[in-house]
């Protein structure tokens, strides 16, 4: 494999350069649904994802270069690396075929099922390379900054990769989905909201039940602005809103469930609904009793999460479970089309978890991680001074103090 990695990476990088010079094309929503549905043209589709994904994957790799030595010599970080080089190689071969020869189209579609199944796993394996690093060299906040960086847009890149592959293959290939025919690609133009917090909360509920033997009940509230007697809905891709509620309903159960241990009478979860003119946002509280604000910021850094080592085995119940992940991931989906996830917190009581959207798919433009100068900076950056006051242990002892030099 490592033989496979230096290979791959002699043969590449002109290529790699080439490509990662191109800004990646950011599509909004409203684009994505204009195109699946008007007569969407497979060829055209082709045309577009052979440059646009190995600019992406470029533009990724580029990226990937700049991590500290240390990281990027961990076997699991090596063997994502080599999965990219090995997809973005399977993709130059289509750098100038044409589409009208025979059998090119179906290919390329094969390629992209390949190509999509092939990293299934990034995000575990890259975890592992991050536990691994941690274990080896400790806690640095200068390498861990760095890590989340990067890690928010690698993982960024891979929604948008994998989003652009399904789109294609459900659009032309074999495996549509019959359950959802007025879906375009992974899109539902009329997605209901309240619908998807119910799915997801029973979802979370089973799990709940299973391993605590009782889950709190959910009471739902919409408040819809700009039709009040209508139901909200939004175009949006519904497995990505799932996923957000659906970690945000397994947080909220856990901390309320171990919370109210004894009593068995859980509070139950609200989730709030709500639709103005700019903004779709969705609301799940719970009295679980809250996070103090201190530890708000870490609940989202990859580095700190302290989740005992999770199983690489594929066959674990739940994916990503115990990685600590759920929270960061769910707010890069959010953030993707252009929206956010945040977390307020009243310590003793409770969390309010806020999912916001963009109520108009004309304003859902994907939010991508562009390789430039700006972001080739962020790698260099030395740690400096802190700038504010920190709280000391030491006895104050006025003698003593010295000019800043
Ligand atoms: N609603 C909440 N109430 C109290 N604590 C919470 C809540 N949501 C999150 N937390 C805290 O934040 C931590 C991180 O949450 P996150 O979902 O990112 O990871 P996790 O639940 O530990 O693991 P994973 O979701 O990957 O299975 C949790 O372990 C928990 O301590
Ligand atoms: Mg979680």
């Amino acid at each position: 494999m490592r033989i496979f990695g230096i290979l791959l990476k002699n043969i590449t990088p002109k290529q790699i350069e080439y490509y990662s010079r191109f800004s990646p094309s950011p599509l909004s929503i409203k684009q994505f649904l204009d195109f699946g549905r008007d007569n969407a043209c497979e060829k055209t589709s082709f045309m577009f994802l052979r440059k646009e994904l190995p600019v992406r994957l470029a533009n990724t790799l580029r990226e990937v270069n700049l991590l500290p030595d240390n990281l990027l010599s961990r076997p699991s970080v090596g063997l994502v690396q080599n999965w990219y080089i090995q997809s973005f190689l399977e993709l130059m071969e289509y750098e100038s075929k044409s589409p009208e020869e025979s059998g090119v189209l179906q290919n390329f579609l094969e390629i992209l099922i390949k190509i999509r199944n092939r990293h299934n796993d990034v995000v575990p394996t890259m975890a592992q390379g991050v536990i691994e690093y941690k274990e080896k060299y400790g806690f640095d906040p200068f390498i861990s900054t760095n890590i989340q960086y990067f890690l928010d847009r690698f993982y960024t890149n891979r929604i948008s990769f994998r989003m652009l592959i399904n789109q294609h293959t459900l659009l032309f290939g074999n495996d549509t989905n019959p359950a959802h025919p007025k879906h375009i690609g992974s899109i539902d133009p009329n997605c209901n909201v309240a619908n998807v917090v119910k799915d997801a909360y029973e979802t979370a509920k089973m799990l709940c039940e299973q391993y605590y033997m009782g889950a709190p009940e959910l009471e739902i509230e919409e408040f819809n602005s700009k039709a009040p007697d209508k139901a909200i809905q939004v175009v949006y891709v519904p497995s990505h809103l799932f996923h957000m509620l659906f970690e945000l309903f397994k947080n909220s159960m856990r901390a309320t469930v171990e919370l109210h241990d004894e009593e068995r009478a859980y509070p139950p979860i609200k989730a709030l609904v709500t639709l103005g003119k700019e903004d779709l946002s969705i609301k799940i509280s719970d009295h679980g009793g809250g996070v103090p604000l201190r530890k708000i910021d870490r609940l989202f850094n990859y580095m700190y999460s302290t989740a005992p080592s999770p199983s690489l085995e594929p066959s674990r119940a739940a994916p990503l479970a115990g990685f600590g992940y759920g929270l960061p991931i769910s707010r890069l989906y959010a953030r993707y089309f252009q929206g956010d996830l945040k977390l307020y917190s009243m310590e003793g009581v409770g969390t309010d978890a806020v999912i916001y959207l963009k109520a108009l798919s004309s304003e859902s433009f994907e939010r991508l991680p562009v390789f430039n100068k700006s972001a080739w900076r962020h790698y260099q950056t030395t740690p400096e001074a802190d700038d504010w006051s920190n709280p000391s242990s030491e006895p104050r002892d006025a003698s003593s103090y010295k000019a800043k030099r």
